[in-house]
């Protein structure tokens, strides 16, 4: 055998026993796994949407949809495939003010995520702006949201055409 093929032969047992060394480390370990990320991002994917929220419209009309943490009131809509006109044109990149609603003032006095500046100047050009009013795209949901009762005011206004 030539000193060169020695080699080679050598170096290859080498790559061979590194690589089985690695396979018997990553079956002891999470090394090489990324079944735990995943893991966890599958539950949280499957994680029930309980978080009830009712929206009334201005003829009176209730209808219910249901969210997770950390979903906005627009999530809501949209997952439940609330029927409200107009509602969220922009997707929730705070140019329309269509998701434009109005809470009770005891649950926005509770709302964690007070409005930033931006929401505020949207919500100036929002149709029947009240004291309590909030665009349903910046309204995070939380445990303690449950059973939130909103009302969509009468009719939109589209900023982007205004
Ligand atoms: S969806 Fe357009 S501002 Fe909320």
């Amino acid at each position: 055998m030539s000193c060169s093929l020695v080699y080679r032969v050598g170096l290859s047992r080498t790559v061979i026993k590194s690589y089985r060394n690695l396979l018997r480390l990553s079956d002891h370990s999470s090394l090489f796994s990324t079944s735990t990320n995943s893991s966890n991002v599958d539950k949280k994917d499957q994680s029930k949407p309980d978080i009830k929220v009712t929206f009334i419209k201005a003829n009176g009309q209730k209808i219910v949809g249901y969210g997770k943490t950390n979903e906005n009131l627009l999530d809501v809509v949209i997952n439940n495939h609330l029927d409200i006109d107009g509602f969220g044109a922009c997707e929730g990149t705070l140019a329309c003010s269509t998701c434009h609603l109005i809470l009770k003032k005891d649950d926005f006095d509770k709302l964690k995520n007070k409005p930033t500046d931006e929401e505020l100047d949207m919500l100036d050009l929002a149709f029947g702006l009240t004291e309590t009013s909030r665009l349903g795209c910046q309204v995070y949901l939380t445990k303690e949201m449950d059973g939130l009762e909103v009302v969509v005011p009468e009719t939109i206004n589209d900023a982007r055409t205004t």
